[in-house]
C-alpha cells in the first residue's frame, strides 16, 4: 500500500449553488469547471496497484471490439498505457452525480481518459470493482453518489482534455442509465475536473466529455478533434437515422413541422399543419418522428408516454417537481371557485363537495380535477363577485380590493357613490363578511384535510401581503431521494409522493387565488383610463404600440378626428400626425389587432362556447401639463369590429369597424360602461395577441430551432456554445408541455381565448406577416415602431419596458462583444468558423424556411439583416444578442406579469363571449338604460370569461409566471465558462446586472416617471413599480427576475 498525495476542490456557498443548480438541470450539457477555487490539502491513501478492475466483465463480445476501437483513437499512432502499463501512473479518480433518480450510482461504467496534448489515450478502465459508492449530501440537502478508486494513466498522460465513458447494459441485457456530474482526475500534482453534467445511458455507447477550455474549430487540439466531430455527428444522425422515431435515450436532434397539434384523429380536434406552406408557416420544432396518420398529422404519443425528449433537456426533479406543484395548487384552486360558483348558484352549501374534492383531487393530481368539472355557472353576478375569487394572505381582507371610486357621484343610472356597501347583490351564502370563500367544514373533515396537508411544500408561492414569494430560498430541498425510499417513492420524490398521497399543508392556498398585483393596495386603478394606458407601456403587454404617424384613414380605420380632438388638449389629429411624421416627439399612439380578424367568420361558425373573436384598434393620447412634462396615456378611441358588424353595415370597410370614442362615452354613467366594455373588450384582444404572439410566437417557439441547430453543428467545446447554452435552458421541455395541454387541439388557449380552434392558425398568418429576425433586436424594434427618438435611440416617453429592456440589451451587447473577441481575433475568423456558419445556415434554411421558400419576404436582408454567412464580430454580436434578448428580456417581460395582469379578468379577460353592442342596436340600448352597479355589472360579464375559464386562467398564467427554485437569472454567472478572460467577462456582466437594479429602484421611486410611479391625475391608485426587466428574483411568482432562458 501507498499514499499518495492530492487536492479536492471545497465549494463556497455559490458554488455549491452552481453546481447543485448543474446537476438539477436537466439542460445538462458539458460543463467546464476550472480546478480552481478554494483548494485545500488531503491526503488520500489508496493502492497504488490498481486491484481487478483490469477485467472487462461487463463489455460483452459483441462490444468489445467497440471498446478496444474507443481505447485505440481513430488516429494512427495512438497508444495506450493503460492497466499495469509500465509506463504507468497511478491517479485517483472520482465519479459524481447529484441526481441519483433513476440512475442506478455508477455501476457498469467504463471510462478511457484522453490527453490534451498528446495522442495518448488509457485504455478502457472499468469501474465495478471500485467498492460501492458513497452517498454524499450536500450543505443545501441535495443527495448523490460518489465512487472513487485508483487508475493508471500513461505517464506521459499530463492534461485530460476528454474522457469518453460508456454505461454497460444489465447483465440480462436491460437499459441502464446514471446521471454523471463530474469526472475528478487527481495525481501527485494536479486536479483536472471534467463536468459532464448528463445522463448516460447503456443505449447511447461512448460518450464524450470535454475539460472546460473553449475552443474555435480550428484552434481544437489536434488530439481532441476528432471526438469533437464525432460528438457532432452522433448529434446530427444521417439522414436515415434522424427520420427515425426517436426513442428513449437517443441524442438525434432534427426539425419537424408543427404536425402534432390535433387531438384526435377525425373532427372538431384535427388542426391543420403549421409549416411548410404559403398559407401556414411557421418555425419548426424538434423532431419526434413517432410516425403519421394517413393523412399527415403525426400520431400522438402512445398511452402513458410523454413527446420524446433528450434526456439532458429535461426538467430537473427540482424543476419538474416545482411546476406539477404549482400546476396541481392552480388547477385544485380553479376548481374549487369553480365548483363553489356552482354551489352558489344551485344555492346549495360546497361543504358536501369540499373534503371529497380536496382529499380525492390531491390523490388524482393535475390532468383529472378540471376536466371532470362542467362549466357551473355561466357568468360571474357582478364585478364584486370577480373580486371574490382572490383573498389576501393578510391585511385588511377583502374590503382593500373593493374599488371606492367606480362610480361618478352624479350617476344618472343609480348608482351610489363611493360605498361598498350600496351594492344590492347579496354575498353567497358561503361567503365570509370579508367575501372571502367560508367554508364551513364539520370539524371532522376540517381535521382530515389538516392531517392529509401536513407537509405539502408546493405553496404558497406568491405572498401578496408582502409582495415576496413565502418560500424564499431557492436552494433546494432535500426531498429527492431518500435513503431506504421505495422505487415509486424515489422516482417521485418525497415532495410529490405527499402531495400524490395527500400528505401535504397550507390547504388554504389552494381555495384561493391571491391578489394579483394589478389590484392590490390600488383598488381604484384598474377602471381607469390612465391605468389602462399606463399598461401599454409598463403591462403583459408592452411590446406592440407603435407611434402613430399616418391618419387612421390612410390604413381603413373609421377614427376620425372628431372621435378624439376633445381629449386633444386644443391639437387637431392631423397636426399630431403631421408632427410625428417630421420627426418630432409623437403624442399620439396606436395599438392595432385587427389581425385576429383572420379567421373571424371560420371561427363564429364553429364556436360551441359563444366564443366571438372581435378585430381591433386603440389610439392613445399622450397628456402633457403644458409645461413640457408628461402626464400619461389614455385610450381616445377604440374601434371594434367582429363577424356581425359587417353583415350589419354593408358600406363599411373590412379594414373598419365601430368606433368608440372615450369624450363621447365617458360623459355619464349611461355610456361610461360601454366605454368600459370597450375597453374590457380590447384588452382581451390584447390577452390573445400577447398569448399567441408576444409570448408564444416571439420567444418559445421562434427560439427552438436556434436551439435544435446549435446541439446540431456547434461543439459543445465552443465559445459560442458555451455563451448561449444557458439562454436555451429547459426551452424544449417547456414547448414539449405547451404542445401536449396548452397550444394543442382542445387545450387550454383555445378554451380560454377567443379565437378558440383557431388560435394557433393566428399565430401561423401572424408569423408570416410579420417575423423578422432582423426587428426583433430591441433596439430595431423600437425604431420599427417609432417608440425611440431616432436620434438618441432613447424612447419618447416614459417607456419602462424600453428603458429597463435597452439596458439590458446593451449590457448583453458589450459583454458578447468582449467574449467573442477573446476567441475571434478577426471578422476572418467568423467568417472561416465552421461550425458557427452551419449553425447560422441551417437555423434559417432548416428551422425557419418557409418565409423566405414561399414568397413571404422580398430578400433574406428583410427577414435576417443580412445575406449569406455571417460576416463579421460585430454582426455576431448582434445576430447573439437579439436570441439572448429573446430568450431573456423580452420573454421575462411578457411572462412573469401574467398572473398579475391577467388573472383578474376585469382587467383582462382571455375571452369574449358576445359581440360589443353598436349604437342602435338592443344590446346597446340594454346596457346604457340598465342600473349601473347593479345590471349593468351583470350585463358586462356576459361579454367577458365565465368563472371556470376565469379559473383556469389564473390558474394557468399563476403557473407560468412563477420561478422555479433552480432558475438561472441573468445576474448569476454562466458557470459554462472557465477560460479565466471568459469569467471576467462574466463578472463584468453581473455586476452590470446588479447596477440595473438599483437603476430601476431609482427610476421606480422617481415620481416624474408616470408609468411606474402611479397614475397622473388620480391618485387614488397606489404605484405600480416596473419590476419585470430587474433581474433577479426568487422562487414563486415575484414578478420580476430575468432568467437566462424560456423555461416556463
Ligand atoms: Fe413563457
Amino acid at each position: 500500500m501507498a499514499s499518495v498525495t492530492g487536492r479536492i476542490t471545497c465549494l463556497g456557498d455559490n458554488a455549491l449553488k452552481r453546481a447543485n443548480r448543474a446537476a438539477s438541470s436537466a439542460h445538462k450539457f458539458q460543463l467546464t469547471q476550472s480546478t480552481g477555487g478554494t483548494l485545500r490539502k488531503y491526503r488520500v491513501p489508496f493502492q497504488q496497484t490498481p486491484p481487478t478492475w483490469q477485467g472487462r466483465a461487463f463489455i460483452t463480445p459483441g462490444e468489445s471490439a467497440q471498446a478496444e476501437e474507443a481505447a485505440k483513437g481513430s488516429r494512427s499512432g495512438a497508444t495506450s498505457a493503460g492497466n499495469g502499463s509500465a509506463t504507468g501512473v497511478t491517479w485517483k479518480c472520482s465519479i459524481r452525480s447529484t441526481a441519483p433518480l433513476l440512475g442506478d450510482t455508477g455501476a457498469r461504467l467504463s471510462i478511457v481518459v484522453i490527453d490534451t496534448h498528446s495522442e495518448l489515450r488509457s485504455a478502457v478502465i472499468t469501474l465495478d470493482s471500485w467498492k460501492p459508492p458513497k452517498e454524499v449530501t450536500r450543505s443545501d440537502g441535495t443527495v448523490g453518489w460518489l465512487r472513487e478508486g485508483a487508475i493508471t494513466l500513461p505517464a506521459e498522460l499530463k492534461d485530460p482534455g476528454a474522457v469518453l465513458v460508456r454505461k454497460q447494459a444489465e447483465k440480462n441485457g436491460a437499459q441502464s442509465q446514471d446521471y454523471i456530474d463530474s469526472i475528478q482526475l487527481v495525481n501527485a500534482s494536479s486536479v483536472h475536473t471534467i463536468n459532464a453534467n448528463s445522463w448516460v445511458s447503456s443505449e447511447q455507447g461512448w460518450r464524450v466529455f470535454f475539460s472546460g477550455r473553449a475552443y474555435l474549430p480550428k484552434d481544437t487540439p489536434p488530439t481532441l478533434l476528432d471526438e469533437r466531430r464525432k460528438e457532432l455527428k452522433d448529434l446530427q444522425g444521417t439522414p436515415e437515422t434522424r427520420l427515425e422515431e426517436r426513442k428513449g435515450a437517443d441524442r438525434i436532434y432534427w426539425y419537424q413541422e408543427y404536425n402534432d397539434l390535433s387531438s384526435g384523429k377525425t373532427g372538431k380536434l384535427v388542426r391543420p399543419k403549421l409549416g411548410g406552406s404559403k398559407q401556414l408557416p411557421y418555425p419548426r420544432r424538434l423532431a419526434t418522428n413517432r410516425g403519421n396518420e394517413p393523412d399527415g398529422r403525426e400520431k400522438p404519443p402512445a398511452k402513458g408516454q410523454k413527446f420524446w425528449l433528450q434526456m439532458d433537456d429535461r426538467f430537473s426533479f427540482d424543476k419538474s417537481s416545482d411546476f406539477n406543484g404549482a400546476a396541481l395548487e392552480g388547477s385544485l384552486a380553479a376548481a374549487i371557485s369553480a365548483i363553489a360558483e356552482a354551489a352558489n348558484a344551485k344555492g346549495r352549501s360546497p361543504i358536501t363537495l369540499l373534503p371529497t374534492l380536496v382529499i380525492g383531487g390531491v390523490r388524482q393530481v393535475l390532468g383529472t380535477v378540471l376536466p371532470g368539472v362542467e362549466s357551473p355557472l355561466e357568468n360571474f353576478e357582478n364585478f364584486k363577485d370577480v373580486l371574490a375569487m382572490f383573498k389576501k394572505a393578510s391585511g385588511p381582507g377583502f374590503k382593500a380590493i373593493l374599488p371606492t371610486n367606480l362610480y361618478p357621484a352624479d350617476s344618472t343610472n343609480g348608482a351610489s357613490s363611493a360605498s361598498n356597501n350600496g351594492s344590492s347583490h347579496a354575498s353567497s351564502a358561503f361567503k365570509s363578511v370579508d367575501g372571502a370563500w367560508d367554508f364551513q367544514l364539520p370539524e371532522e373533515e376540517a381535521a382530515k384535510i389538516d392531517e392529509h396537508t401536513a407537509e405539502m411544500n408546493v405553496g404558497p408561492v406568491y405572498d401578496s401581503a408582502t409582495g415576496t414569494p413565502a418560500n424564499t430560498s431557492r436552494s433546494f430541498a432535500a426531498y429527492d431521494s431518500q435513503p431506504g425510499a421505495t422505487r415509486a417513492k424515489e422516482r417521485l420524490g418525497k415532495r410529490l409522493w405527499n402531495v400524490a398521497t395527500g400528505n401535504s399543508p397550507r390547504i388554504n392556498n389552494l381555495l384561493y387565488f391571491t391578489v394579483p398585483r394589478v389590484l392590490d393596495g390600488r383598488p381604484d386603478a384598474w377602471h381607469t383610463d390612465e391605468e389602462f394606458g399606463r399598461q401599454v407601456v409598463a403591462g403583459f403587454n408592452p411590446c406592440t404600440v407603435t407611434a402613430l404617424k399616418d391618419l387612421p384613414e390612410s390604413f381603413g380605420s373609421a377614427i376620425r378626428g372628431e372621435h378624439i380632438e376633445a381629449d386633444l388638449q386644443g391639437s387637431t389629429l392631423e397636426q399630431l400626425v403631421d408632427a410625428a411624421k417630421k420627426g418630432a416627439k409623437p403624442r399620439l399612439f396606436m395599438i392595432d389587432y385587427w389581425d385576429l380578424s383572420a379567421f373571424w367568420e371560420a371561427a363564429a361558425n364553429e364556436s360551441s362556447k359563444g366564443m366571438v373573436q372581435h378585430a381591433g384598434r386603440a389610439i392613445f393620447y399622450l397628456r402633457h401639463d403644458g409645461k413640457g412634462h408628461d402626464k400619461g396615456l389614455i385610450p381616445v378611441a377604440i374601434e371594434l369590429a367582429h363577424p356581425k358588424t359587417h353583415k350589419e353595415n354593408p358600406d363599411l370597410p373590412r379594414t373598419a369597424g365601430i368606433v368608440y370614442s372615450r369624450a363621447e362615452l365617458s360623459k355619464d354613467t349611461a355610456t361610461l360602461a360601454v366605454w368600459r366594455l370597450a375597453k374590457m373588450i380590447f384588452k382581451s384582444l390584447d390577452s390573445s395577441f400577447h398569448q399567441l404572439i408576444s409570448h408564444w410566437n416571439r420567444t418559445h417557439c421562434v427560439l427552438e430551432p436556434f436551439f435544435i441547430s446549435m446541439r446540431r453543428n456547434i461543439s459543445v467545446m465552443h465559445p459560442v456554445h458555451k455563451l448561449m447554452a444557458p439562454h436555451f435552458r429547459y426551452t424544449l421541455n417547456i414547448n414539449a408541455n405547451a404542445r401536449s395541454s396548452l397550444i394543442n387541439a382542445g387545450g387550454i388557449i383555445e378554451r380560454s381565448f377567443s379565437a378558440g380552434p383557431y388560435a394557433m392558425r393566428l399565430a401561423s398568418v401572424v408569423y408570416g406577416k410579420y417575423w423578422n429576425f432582423a426587428t426583433e433586436a430591441l433596439p430595431e424594434d423600437l425604431k420599427a415602431r417609432g417608440m425611440v427618438d431616432p436620434a438618441t435611440g432613447k424612447p419618447w416617453l416614459d417607456y419602462p419596458y424600453a428603458t429597463d429592456g435597452l439596458d439590458v440589451w446593451s449590457a448583453l451587447s458589450s459583454y458578447f462583444d468582449k467574449y467573442l473577441r477573446l476567441y475571434y481575433t478577426s471578422d476572418k475568423d467568423v467568417l472561416d468558423d465552421t461550425e458557427l456558419q452551419a449553425w447560422w445556415a441551417e437555423a434559417k434554411t432548416e428551422g425557419h424556411p418557409d418565409l423566405l421558400r414561399f414568397g413571404l419576404r422580398q430578400s433574406e436582408e428583410q427577414l435576417w439583416g443580412f445575406k449569406g454567412p455571417i460576416p463579421s464580430v460585430s454582426r455576431l454580436v448582434t445576430v447573439l444578442t437579439t436570441i439572448a434578448w429573446l430568450a431573456s428580456g423580452h420573454h421575462a417581460a411578457v411572462n412573469f406579469g401574467q398572473y398579475d395582469f391577467s388573472s383578474f379578468i376585469l382587467n383582462a379577460s382571455s375571452l369574449v363571449r358576445k359581440p360589443m353592442p353598436a349604437p342602435g342596436d338592443a344590446a346597446y340600448k340594454e346596457l346604457t338604460t340598465a342600473r349601473a352597479r347593479t345590471s349593468q355589472e351583470a350585463i358586462m360579464m356576459t361579454y367577458l370569461a365565465d368563472p371556470l375559464t376565469a379559473a383556469t386562467v389564473s390558474a394557468t398564467v399563476k403557473l407560468l409566471s412563477a420561478h422555479a427554485r433552480d432558475e438561472h437569472t441573468l445576474d448569476e454567472d454562466n458557470e459554462l465558462l472557465v477560460d479565466p478572460a471568459a469569467r471576467e467577462a462574466n463578472e463584468g456582466f453581473i455586476a452590470a446586472m446588479k447596477r440595473l437594479e438599483t437603476d430601476i429602484e431609482m427610476r421606480n421611486a422617481d415620481a416624474a416617471n408616470w408609468a411606474r410611479f402611479g397614475l397622473a391625475d388620480r391618485d387614488t391608485a397606489g404605484p405600480m413599480p416596473y419590476t419585470l426587466l430587474t433581474p433577479s428574483s426568487q422562487a414563486g411568482v415575484t414578478m420580476r427576475g430575468v432568467p437566462y432562458s424560456v423555461s416556463i
